[in-house]
């Protein structure tokens, strides 16, 4: 990446209490919106503006310099418009871009990993079973994540773009066969913790749980990634003032009118709209 992230430092500037500027969260799609849920139910006064690059998707099969781009036209997006934090809702991009984005852009970038940590503290029989993207699994963030939490631990990895798809397609009838598909390998291998390391995941979690039994654990970040933006939010001073009513914007690089009723299907209802690109920004390939 040549260029810097434009827009100055208004992390900074914007630094005082009651403070309703924005807070922004991105994701490849619309997997992001669980993580949105979260922050959402841990911050109603607070002004959202929710990013999702669908027409990069998936980016979970994307070279990390394609990956770290794409962060990069978001977070300078999000910036425009005076975001006064940014949560990366996405394990893919926090491998290829979060150091990156803390470095460039002077906001508080709130970022995300898969919950290996808290899989080995919840493990009884030491094995445990990651579900993520093949950008996320192969990533030198992830093996450092085992180094650090999985010493004496069996973790088994299984990328599963097709579920990435499934979310985003709603396809209900070939979903439980692909979601037994990723899961049950694991589960057959003695599996106690499934890790959704990839924010779409949690959409899939009645389907996972069914499958995998009430005594397998299921965990994903997002309580704990709305937690720590919780905490960095008001310790930066940042925080929307407690009587504003929170509100919701929707943006998108794909076609707002096609995906207008998935942002439904997932999030309950809301206006998606294209989002504006930055002029330095690079276009979509086609593919
Ligand atoms: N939701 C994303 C993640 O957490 C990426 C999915 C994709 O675009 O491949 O990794």
């Amino acid at each position: 990446m040549e260029s810097e992230l434009a827009g100055g430092r208004p992390g900074r500037s914007n630094a005082r209490m009651d403070n309703p500027a924005p807070i922004g969260v991105f994701d490849s799609g619309f997997g992001g919106l669980s993580v949105l849920r979260a922050v959402r139910a841990r911050q109603p006064a607070e002004n959202l503006i929710y990013c999702a690059d669908h027409a990069w998707l998936p980016w979970g099969e994307r070279d990390v310099s394609c990956v770290r781009e794409r962060a990069r036209v978001l977070t300078t997006e999000l910036m425009g418009v005076g975001a006064k934090a940014v949560v990366v809702a996405c394990n893919t991009a926090t491998a290829a871009a979060a150091d990156w984005l803390r470095a460039e852009s002077g906001l508080p970038v709130i970022a995300m990993e898969p919950a290996v940590k808290p899989a080995a503290a919840a493990t009884r029989g030491g094995i445990i079973g990651v579900l993520g993207t093949g950008g996320t699994l192969a990533s030198a963030r992830f093996s450092a994540l085992l180094e650090r939490y999985g010493a004496g631990l069996e973790v088994i990895t299984r990328p599963a773009p097709e579920l990435v798809a499934a979310v985003e397609s709603g396809d209900s009838a070939h979903r439980r066969q692909l979601v037994t598909d990723a899961v049950l390998p694991l589960i057959e291998r003695g599996a106690d913790v499934i890790v959704l390391g990839c924010t779409h995941f949690p959409f899939l979690r009645p389907e996972i749980e069914a499958i995998v039994g009430p005594e397998v654990a299921v965990i994903d970040t997002g309580s704990a990634v709305a937690r720590e933006l919780q905490r960095r939010v008001i310790s930066g001073g940042l925080a929307a003032p407690s009587r504003n009513a929170g509100t919701e914007r929707f943006w998108t690089t794909g076609d707002p009118q096609a995906l207008r009723s998935t942002l439904h299907r997932l999030w309950g209802g809301g206006e998606l709209e294209r989002m504006p690109i930055p002029a330095t920004a690079s276009r979509p390939r086609q593919s």
